[in-house]
């Protein structure tokens, strides 16, 4: 049998953050070494105790969870508690973990810890949220860059014909809540598979795919068609209220968050290309946070650009019948 493969998850939860932590729980071929939370949908003390309400949700209490940077590096602090919730986790009942959370070490210097005392490519990280922790480590500790196995990120978004941002009509937003970090990844990372907007829009939760996950009937699957529920109902009346008739059509959710944790599982149902990316890191530019790519050139960022979503659904569901 093949040794499972080693994470860390740096994530924002955040509602889809939630289904990504689930759904890289349920993999039996994922060991989490550990969770660090950063600034970026909700403050990092929320995302921090949201972690570890969902960790105790899905009854795995064993992942050690850490707290890591409060604010960009140079931006002011953005976050999105009008999509996921004033608690991050559109109010919905987790309950209280007992689990105090690591309160000596800080995510940044965990991770850190982490990759230095692995043997090199040993560990992995998926980066769900602002790029703020991971870029501090980079700064703070360069030889880490190399030792990690694979860096997925879920950000930005590259569809020339498509909506470049969810945040602003050019920015998605984990890169614009953070731009300097992300472009410091970008630049100095070995090997990205960055996981963007348009993919995750792709694997949208539509109803009927809600009515499986209900079908399901676990409690983890439950709440999981419970946030994405309210997050579509959030979202149809924000653009209702802008439009012109005050009405907007039916939309699913997109699975921004969960894609990402998708591609480590299954790669070959993504696909992309090779090349650079860049981001506009010009507070006073309207498209402050948008990402571009290059083809080619340094080529150490691979950014994907379609899913197989049918399967890609289905693995997701087979991966919430895993949790209780
Ligand atoms: C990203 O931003 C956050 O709101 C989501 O959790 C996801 O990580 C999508 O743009
Ligand atoms: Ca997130």
């Amino acid at each position: 049998m093949s040794a499972k493969t080693k994470i860390i998850i740096d994530t924002d939860p955040g509602i889809d953050d939630a289904i990504a932590l689930f759904m890289a729980m349920a993999d039996p071929n994922l060991e989490i070494v550990g969770m660090t939370a950063v600034n970026g949908n909700v403050s990092v003390d929320k995302a921090e105790y949201n972690i570890r309400r969902i960790c105790d949700f899905a009854w795995h209490t064993n992942i050690p969870v850490y707290k890591g940077c409060d604010r960009p590096l140079k931006r002011s602090v953005l976050n999105a508690e009008w999509v996921h919730g004033a608690d991050g986790l559109a109010g919905l009942d987790f309950g209280t973990p007992a689990y105090q959370g690591e309160k000596e070490e800080n995510a940044v210097d965990f991770i850190i810890k982490t990759l230095m005392k692995s043997p090199e490519k040993e560990v992995s990280i998926i980066a769900i949220g602002p790029l703020t922790n991971i870029a501090t480590v980079f700064l703070k500790e360069p030889r880490t860059i190399s030792r990690i196995r694979e860096l997925i990120i879920m950000g930005g978004a590259f569809c020339e014909d498509g909506p470049r941002g969810n945040s602003t009509p050019y920015a998605e937003f984990n890169m614009l809540a953070d731009p300097h970090a992300a472009q410091i990844v970008f630049d100095t990372a070995e090997r990205v598979t960055v996981v963007p907007m348009e993919v995750g829009m792709q694997a949208e939760a539509d109803k009927e795919f809600l009515e499986k996950m209900r079908d399901l009937n676990t409690r983890c699957a439950e709440i999981s068609a419970d946030m994405l529920d309210i997050t579509a109902k959030t979202l149809s009346d924000h653009l209702a209220q802008k439009s012109k008739t005050g009405t907007a059509p039916e939309k699913g959710t997109s699975l921004y968050d969960p894609c990402a944790v998708g591609c480590l599982i299954r790669p070959a149902l993504f696909s992309g290309k090779y090349g650079t990316v860049q981001v506009n890191t010009n507070a006073s530019d309207e498209k402050f946070g948008m990402t571009t790519f290059e083809e080619g050139n340094k080529r150490n960022c691979l950014v994907t650009h379609k899913v197989d979503k049918e399967s890609f659904k289905e693995m997701l569901l087979a991966h919430l019948a895993n949790l209780p």
